[in-house]
């Protein structure tokens, strides 16, 4: 393949990526989005790999070989709650590939000698793309780790935090200088390796130091990092495509984290300075809080029958237990004997963005009655009844009224105010950030415990 069919695939391979990227943004088009990017993507392989300057296109196919089969085999098992996790590590072999691209790209110079210009940018790149790369591998790790329940949730508070993340960055700027300025190749190794040394280790301090229910800010600031990464190893590899696809998804993943912010009332400096709000010490206590009151799914299928307006708020549990199904069945049933039911999603419910979304249309659950927490945290006053569906930190009102809690100040659905609160769960434990809700223990809440794709199985047989 020519250079110049190789540079007019890359340009349809954007150009393909930008509209993934729009098509993703609604439900609608989606699946159109996931079709671009794949096409994106298949052109932007064949182009590279039948390019002028690829060579060795036997070891490539079968790397690839390899890649594939690992990745159809986790794509088919992965569970959608593990999803997060699966995003996580796949964002660590980003890191770790421009780390990998860095030191290959310092190690082998190419036979043409550089004017000393471009040998300072290509140095400066080496050092930033190594950087950004080993800060989004490690992060990533711990992230995976918060995911899975394998690192504790709870931030890590080293004494004096935020002046050893200022001293990482002040240590590593002077890395780079002596790196680009010194003649010596001893000198230029070791503050490559000092830098890489404490990128890891600033990376993991960055993550372990945000507690659990900031976790959704740092998954897509990691998606972000990793975008920036991917375009330093562009820049590295003089690969343009791989630059414009960095970009894409590093300002993509910022867009993302912004608008998470401010869903969940933070400041964005704040979350990546290492864990806003976790100051807040008041987790709350059960046996402080009173009484709960226990019903069943008969009486709920009663309650249901006599409500006029119902609000479904689902959270986590839904998509543990896959209730999607039966929830769609019993919103069906309910809107034919004419009662109006709508679902409230809250922007952070669940493990990943989009989360419920993606778990309501796949049940085939209208998308018009599919509100988002700002649209409908006004009619829970009107509301007879709201299902609590396996969300916890999502509705909890502790949000609003305890300052010392580490969810204040978080946007909450404001089911408390509806006449009658059903909460889907199997226990009373807490929820992601480790919160207890006093929700549970208010007069008009009452518990619905047991798995809730049974439980929602048991109303629809009463119904
Ligand atoms: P959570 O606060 O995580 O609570 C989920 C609840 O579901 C738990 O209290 C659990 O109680 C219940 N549950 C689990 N399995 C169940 C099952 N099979 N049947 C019935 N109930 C079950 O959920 P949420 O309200 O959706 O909040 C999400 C949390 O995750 C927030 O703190 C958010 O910050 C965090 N987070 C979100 C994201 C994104 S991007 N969405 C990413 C990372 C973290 P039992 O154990 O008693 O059943």
């Amino acid at each position: 393949m020519s250079e110049g069919l190789v540079t007019a695939a890359y340009i349809v391979a954007a150009i393909l990526f930008i509209f993934s990227l729009a098509g993703l943004s609604k439900h609608e088009t989606s699946r159109q989005g996931n079709i671009f990017g794949v096409t994106g993507m298949a052109i932007a392989l064949i182009a590279t790999i039948l390019g002028p300057d690829t060579g060795h296109v036997g070891w490539i196919i079968v790397a690839m070989l390899i890649g594939g089969a690992i990745g159809i085999h986790l794509a088919r098992k992965v569970e959608m709650t593990e999803m997060p996790e699966l995003v996580a590590v796949l964002h660590s072999f980003v890191g770790l590939a421009a780390v990998l691209v860095g030191f290959n790209s310092y190690l082998d110079h190419g036979s043409a000698p550089m004017m000393p210009v471009m040998e300072n940018i290509h140095l400066t790149e080496v050092f930033l793309g190594i950087f950004i790369g080993a800060v989004t591998f490690t992060g990533s790790i711990v992230a995976f780790g918060k995911l899975r329940g394998k690192i504790s949730s709870k931030p890590l508070m080293l004494p004096n935090r935020h002046k050893l993340n200022l001293a990482a960055l002040v240590v590593s700027a002077m890395m780079l200088i002596i790196f680009v300025r010194t003649d010596s190749a001893g000198w230029q190794a070791f503050a490559l390796l000092v830098m890489t040394v404490i990128a890891l280790a600033f990376g993991w301090h960055l993550v372990a130091s945000i507690g659990g229910a900031d976790m959704p800010v740092v998954v897509s600031m990691l998606n972000s990092y990793s975008g920036w990464a991917a375009a330093a190893a562009g820049f590295m590899l003089s690969n343009d495509l791989l630059i414009v696809t960095g970009a894409l998804v590093g300002s993509s993943g910022a867009i993302l984290s912004y608008i998470m912010c401010k869903a969940m009332n933070r400041s964005f400096i704040s979350v990546i300075a290492g864990g806003f709000g976790t100051d807040g010490s008041s987790t709350g206590d059960a046996e402080e809080m009173g009484d709960y009151r226990e019903t069943t799914a008969e009486e709920v299928a009663e309650l249901l029958k006599n409500s006029t307006s119902v609000i479904i708020t689902p959270g986590y549990g839904m998509a543990v237990a896959q209730a999607q199904y039966p929830v769609h069945d019993i919103t069906a049933k309910l809107r034919a004997r004419g009662i109006k039911v709508r679902f409230g999603i809250h922007p952070v419910a669940g493990r990943l963005p989009g989360h419920m979304n993606v778990l309501l249309a796949e049940a085939k659950v209208p998308y018009d009655i599919v509100l988002e927490m700002d649209e409908i945290n006004d009619d829970f006053s009107d509301t007879d009844t709201v299902l609590v569906i396996g969300a916890n930190d999502t509705v909890n009102p502790a949000a609003q009224d305890d300052p010392r809690s580490p969810i204040a100040g978080m946007p909450v659905l404001e089911v408390w105010k509806a006449q009658n609160v059903i909460v889907f769960k199997r226990s009373m434990n807490t929820g992601y950030a480790g919160v207890q809700n006093p929700l549970f223990f208010k007069e008009n809440t009452q518990m619905l415990f047991g798995d809730a794709k049974e439980s929602v199985d048991n109303i629809l047989r009463a119904l």
